[in-house]
């Protein structure tokens, strides 16, 4: 059995100290990490301290590590004042409650039954398309990549009447805060509050749609959600549709307009679209780090050991998917490259339940935008764009275009 050491016996970084420049372009930052250590204790820009695990073989065996809880309740910081304020997902609890839940829902999320939402989510695609003005700037995640996956994820949920202004401010106060400990807060539980009441809604008018099944469903046992359960679940689809595939979408074209030989290769030969999409999700992939994970004994990574007793643990998947040791060159974006094995989905059995989804929509999302707009141009100075806050999301916060290519 592994001693745990204590954090004065490890030299700890600030990530804070790189400022801006961090957000802007962490991975030189990770780069550096991965090749001292694949484990780092470290201030994240906000203030927490964490340990972080960089190297890819290494993120991979913490996403998978079961002695990783990823319930709060198992947390060094947790006391009995604290409440959860949307109460216990699939993504902060453990088997078996972990397994229960998932249960529920996976059906409703594997490939094929996300193929049939094909047409639809295609139609949702033309019409944003159509409402984008062919000459002059237009921001394309206010016009595609934000609206797209938004869109789908409430009319799956049965929810299309979402607030939706008042629910992406929450949400991004929770996802990328700004710092300020109050206003998430707040954030939560003006969201929890709403979301109770958008169940409620549903159980007297259900209909035929994700939320309503799941309100009504028994499963074998007999299981039912709880309203708690029930409204935690509808935050986290809900969240999870509203900060993830939008900056697939968003980081992607990024890339392909930062890369015009790709771009144009992508155009020549549509059978690439795949791996074009797999490559985008390892360079620059939406989900920069985990979220917490919390040890439940000592854990020995590269000679490191992060004490027990619910020390904070962020696998850093940004870092895992530009590890030389595993994708050679791996700063460069190439859409010929075998990406598979990435891991910006996650890995274990957190692994992401909206994968095929995101994948469908990312797809269709870049090839409908290039078939319609032969020339798309990027019209900012990349080096100029803007970057969501936080540690978990990566993602620009506006990508200007012009789909006349400026001519
Ligand atoms: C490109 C878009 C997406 C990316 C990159 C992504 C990434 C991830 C990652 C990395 C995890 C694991 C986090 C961890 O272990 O700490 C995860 C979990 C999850 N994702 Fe996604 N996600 C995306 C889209 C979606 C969508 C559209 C949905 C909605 C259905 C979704 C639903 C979930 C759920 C429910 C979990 C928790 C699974 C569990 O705990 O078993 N994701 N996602």
């Amino acid at each position: 059995m592994v001693e745990p050491t204590t954090n004065t016996a490890v030299k700890i970084v600030d990530l804070a100290a790189y400022g801006e420049r961090f957000t802007a372009d962490p991975y030189p930052v990770y780069a550096e990490l991965r090749e001292k250590s694949p484990v780092h204790y470290a201030r994240l820009p906000h203030g927490n301290e964490v340990w972080l695990v960089v190297g890819h073989e290494e993120v991979r065996a913490a996403l998978a590590d079961p002695t990783l809880s990823k319930s709060w309740l198992n947390s060094e910081q947790w006391t009995d004042d604290d409440e959860l304020y949307i109460g216990t997902h699939m993504l902060n609890s453990d088997p078996p409650h972990h397994t229960r839940l998932r249960k529920l829902v996976a059906k409703e999320f594997t490939p094929r039954r996300v193929e049939a939402l094909r047409p639809r989510i295609q139609q949702i695609t033309d019409e944003l398309l159509d409402a984008m003005p062919a000459t002059g700037r237009v921001d394309l995640v206010e016009a595609l990549a934000f609206p797209l996956p938004m869109t789908v994820i409430c009319e799956l949920l049965g929810v299309p009447f979402l607030e939706r202004e008042a629910f992406r401010g929450w949400s991004n106060e929770i996802i990328a805060p700004v710092g300020d400990p109050e206003r998430q807060e707040t954030a939560f539980k003006e969201m929890g509050a709403y979301l109770s009441r958008l169940v409620e809604e549903k159980r007297e008018r259900p209909g035929d749609d994700l939320m309503s099944a799941l309100i009504r469903t028994t499963d074998e046992d007999g299981d039912r959600l709880s309203h708690d359960e029930l409204r935690a679940m509808a935050f986290l689809l809900l969240v999870a549709g509203h900060e993830t595939t939008v900056n697939l979408i968003a980081n992607g074209v990024l890339a392909l307009l930062t890369h015009p030989d790709q771009l144009a290769e992508l155009r020549a030969d549509w059978s690439l679209l795949d791996a074009a999409v797999e490559e985008m999700l390892r360079y620059d992939g939406p989900v920069e780090t985990s979220t917490f994970r919390f040890t439940t004994r000592p854990l020995e990574i590269g000679g490191t050991v992060i004490p027990g007793g619910g020390a904070p643990v962020l696998v850093v998947i940004a870092a895992a998917d530009r590890d030389p040791g595993r994708f050679p060159a791996p700063d460069e974006f190439d859409i010929h490259r075998p990406a598979g094995g990435h891991l910006a989905f996650g890995h274990g059995i957190h692994y992401c339940l909206g994968a095929p989804l995101a994948r469908l929509e990312g797809r269709i999302a870049v090839r409908s935008l290039l078939e319609r707009f032969p020339r798309l141009a990027l019209d900012a100075d990349p080096a100029t764009l803007g970057w969501r806050s936080g540690a978990l999301i990566r993602g620009v916060r506006s990508l200007p275009v012009r789909g006349d290519g400026g001519a």
